[in-house]
């Protein structure tokens, strides 16, 4: 699948996570998010070793691909991601973002996503700072900035990460490079709001999307704001 991955000045790219999702029931939540205007499908994958969690692994997701029309956007939350890349591809990844801080020689784990036609992000943790992007931006497709420590839905959104986002900004502005930015963790239509106006282009939202009384709605509103 071809992602669009360039941002129209009218509107933000919504990527509901699907760990809100009612899991006994996934195609019905999955089908939910096909109707809606989402633009991808947050996939959070949890190792019990980098967060304190784990979520779903390979079966469910090649699963979830074969019933969602928007691309997975793969968030992968385990140390040594670059062991799984060839088998995210396989399963049907469209974006995959890794973490900074789970990473070594993230420059070859870069060049190896997008070698397999996917778009490649790197995540960091609400601790990891700005500047370690400094010398690997020009090969990042799409940065997500967390909003809360990784692990669980439905935390509260650490307000510092507004500011992280401006100072990402003017970085990606300095060097002239097409990078996206992406939040991930407490968004609502009031973060949500402030996020966009600090330059964010891509907002997850996992909880208050599956908690709200019509999500498609929600959604609506989310890439408007
Ligand atoms: C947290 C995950 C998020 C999570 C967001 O570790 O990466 O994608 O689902 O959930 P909310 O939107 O409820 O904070
Ligand atoms: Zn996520």
């Amino acid at each position: 699948m071809q992602v669009g991955i360039n941002k129209s000045n009218m509107s933000t790219i919504i990527s509901p996570s699907l760990l809100s999702a009612n899991f006994l029931n996934l195609s019905k939540d999955i089908k939910i998010v096909n109707r809606s205007e989402a633009d991808w499908l947050h996939i959070d994958v949890m190792d019990g070793v980098f967060v304190p969690n784990i979520s779903y692994g390979m079966p469910i997701i090649s699963q979830i691909k074969s019933v969602s029309t928007k691309p997975l956007d793969v968030h992968l939350m385990i140390v040594q991601p670059e062991r799984f890349i060839e088998t995210f591809h396989k399963i049907g990844a469209d974006i995959l973002t890794v973490h900074i801080e789970g990473a070594i020689n993230l420059h070859s784990t870069l060049q190896r996503i997008k070698s397999l036609g996917m778009k490649a992000g790197v995540a960091l943790t609400p601790h990891s700072p700005i500047n370690m992007l400094d010398d690997i931006l020009q090969d990042i497709d799409v940065v997500l900035i967390m909003g809360v420590d990784p692990g669980f839905g439905g935390q509260s959104f650490i307000p510092h990460t507004i500011e992280k986002v401006k100072k990402l900004k003017d970085m990606i502005l300095r060097k002239q490079v097409a990078t996206l930015i992406e939040v991930d963790g407490g968004v609502n239509f009031e973060t949500g709001k402030q996020l966009v106006e600090a330059g964010t282009d891509i907002l997850v939202t996992g909880s208050f999307f599956f908690n709200s009384p019509d999500p498609i709605t929600t959604i609506h509103k989310l890439k408007s704001l």
